[in-house]
């Protein structure tokens, strides 16, 4: 599976100066979104196809905090152990519904064609109110080039992704622009 192979040079890949410098730019902008959270110490967040784990080291510290990822490659190099990891697909997560009071959903959105169960999923498992922290590659030229690094992707204009997940049940708290990505803010309203 194409995931359990990069999960080889995944961190490696990531700690190269020009994708470092570019990842380091997304995850404080991911921080800069967390601070439009309410304070809340018993949050119960699910870091949807968390990789190697690099959103879950971006959490406050005293969150309850599930990692899925469908690689079990992936999940191996993601070695915080006070965290728990579960290997399966984004798309039937075997959770209750009305779990969650926060998930994250980075980089996984350009990889998935069905963007509507996606979200349809993501709203099941969260509560009413909770929020969903969720980014696109969007359609800007910076993203063609990655077609020439061999990634079967799903460039997605932003403006068409408020309308996905408006008619999906979430309204949105604040949004950032980055490089490679739009990241949205959003509150489940229904
Ligand atoms: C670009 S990585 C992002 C990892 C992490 N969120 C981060 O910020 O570094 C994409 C991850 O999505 C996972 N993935 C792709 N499709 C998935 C699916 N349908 N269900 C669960 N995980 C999936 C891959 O295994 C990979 O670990």
């Amino acid at each position: 599976m194409f995931w359990d192979f990069k999960s080889k040079f995944y961190d490696f890949a990531r700690n190269t100066l020009v994708i470092g410098w570019i990842l380091g730019e997304e995850n404080q902008a991911i921080k800069n979104l967390l601070f439009f959270l309410p304070e809340r110490p018993d949050f119960k967040v699910l870091d949807v196809a968390t990789g190697t784990g690099n959103v879950l080291k971006l959490l406050p510290k005293n969150y309850f905090a599930v990692g899925i990822d469908k690689s079990f490659s992936m999940l191996k190099k993601a070695k915080n152990t006070e965290k728990t990891f579960v290997n399966c697909d984004t798309l039937r997560l075997p959770f209750s519904s009305s779990s969650f009071n926060l998930l994250t959903c980075v980089g996984l959105v350009e990889y998935v064609f069905d963007v509507e169960a996606l979200l349809k999923e993501l709203n099941r498992v969260l509560i009413k109110n909770g929020f969903l922290l969720i980014t696109i590659s969007h359609t800007r030229k910076l993203n063609f080039f990655r077609f020439f690094l061999g990634e079967k992707i799903f460039l997605r204009n932003p403006l068409i992704f408020e309308k996905n997940f408006k008619e999906n049940g979430f309204k949105l708290v604040a949004k950032n622009t980055t490089l490679l990505q739009t990241q949205f803010l959003l509150e489940k309203e229904t």
